[in-house]
């Protein structure tokens, strides 16, 4: 079961025209809860987006898959957004924030694809710009944004021995991974 979801859980880029809820949201965020942090410090925060308007408004600031030609058009682009915030007074460092939010992110990942919805967690996106329209105070450092939507694209897993380079082909995005003999070092 466990396999099959985290097989299943790919970065998704092309969505159908289908809201998620902010019922929906807040159930995400209460698996996410459940997440281990360093020191149980529980530094994250978190933005909900559902609304047609922010969302149009975030997309245009945001960057998707940099290794191929090819971007989301705003008719499939998500239909809503998670944003991940380091709540500065908690004192978590920026390393310790980064594991955490490592960790909570791919728990999050996983919910939504177990909720047939599907994400992908955008690194590259305006920061200042993004901070500014959602009126995020000083009291938060930004992390990743997690786009969010009813997935319209096949996303496939392929063999690899070096290459990593993700790539589309006739409308199906491939993504290599090494393969499991390149991974581990020792066995003993
Ligand atoms: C920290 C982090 C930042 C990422 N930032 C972006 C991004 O800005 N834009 C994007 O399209 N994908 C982004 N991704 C998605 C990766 O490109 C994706 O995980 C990778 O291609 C492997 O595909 P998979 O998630 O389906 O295994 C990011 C992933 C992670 C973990």
């Amino acid at each position: 079961m466990i396999d099959k979801l985290i097989r299943e859980t790919r970065s998704f880029r092309s969505f159908e025209r289908v809201k998620i809820s902010k019922k929906e949201l807040e159930e995400v965020i209460e698996t996410a809860r459940y997440s281990s942090s360093a020191r149980n410090a529980q530094c994250i925060r978190y933005v909900l987006i559902s609304d047609d308007e922010i969302c149009s408004q975030v997309f245009p600031h945001t960057k998707w898959a940099g290794f191929i030609n090819w971007n989301p058009t705003k008719e499939e682009s998500p239909t809503g957004y998670i944003l991940m915030l380091n709540e500065k007074k908690v004192g978590v460092s920026e390393t310790l924030f980064n594991f955490d939010m490592g960790i909570a992110s791919q728990n999050i990942m996983l919910k939504l694809r177990d909720m047939k919805y599907g994400g992908c967690i955008i690194g590259a996106y305006n920061k200042p710009v993004i901070k500014d329209l959602l009126e995020i105070s000083d009291d938060y450092d930004l992390g990743v944004l997690i786009a969010i939507g009813k997935p319209k694209e096949t996303v496939e897993i392929i063999d690899t021995t070096s290459d990593t380079r993700y790539f589309r082909s006739n409308g199906i995005h491939y993504v290599p991974k090494l393969r499991r003999a390149d991974l581990i070092i020792k066995n003993i």
